[in-house]
């Protein structure tokens, strides 16, 4: 039998591990998380309802305190303001009416939406990469508080045809739920 002993050099020490490290990427919350995270907020007006706002030429928002890993707004909704059909990139969401109610379209097939209209108190997911618009279909003003993880960072807006959805444009951004 022979064995092989190694006389290399042996390798120099590596240098110390710093003592300070990057700190952990934050974690990411899955749909129930953010869905139990726009409810809780929806039942502490103290929180939010001092700061809505309501703007005539287009939507508003402001950004609420929320986890590491998310992206929180409080919006509000004058009667037809709305979005684009749209999707938030790798990002999941949740919302939760707390004023009014919002009306939510998501492609069906074959150039048809599927509407759905949440009250005040509903809470509705979005999945990354569904593609959905929002709108106040109502009479009356509506407020909403959304939560995204990971934090938004990326929109692709579509038309829909006859033949489907077909992307228009992506955007960056740090805001949520751009006008239509
Ligand atoms: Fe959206």
């Amino acid at each position: 039998m022979t064995t092989t002993v190694d006389r290399s050099p042996a390798a120099p020490a590596l240098p110390a591990a710093p003592a300070t490290r990057t700190p952990a990427p934050a974690r990411t919350l899955g749909l129930p998380e953010l869905a139990s995270l726009t409810r809780s907020l929806a039942q502490r007006p103290d929180l939010w309802r001092p700061l809505v706002r309501f703007d005539q030429g287009s939507r508003w928002w402001t950004r609420l305190e929320g986890p590491a890993g998310t992206d929180v707004w409080l919006l509000s909704w004058l009667t037809s303001q709305g979005t684009e059909l749209h999707d938030h990139g790798p990002s999941a969401a949740a919302f939760t009416v707390v004023r009014g109610a919002l009306t939510e379209n998501r492609p069906s097939g074959g150039g048809s939406l599927t509407s759905r209209t949440f009250a005040a108190g509903r809470t509705q997911t979005v999945v990354p990469g569904a593609v959905h618009d929002v709108v106040n279909a109502d009479a009356e003003p509506a407020v909403s508080i959304h939560a995204y993880s990971p934090p938004l960072l990326a929109m692709t807006y579509y038309a829909l045809g006859a033949g489907g959805l077909t992307p228009t444009r992506t955007v960056l951004t740090d805001e949520p739920e751009q006008d239509a």
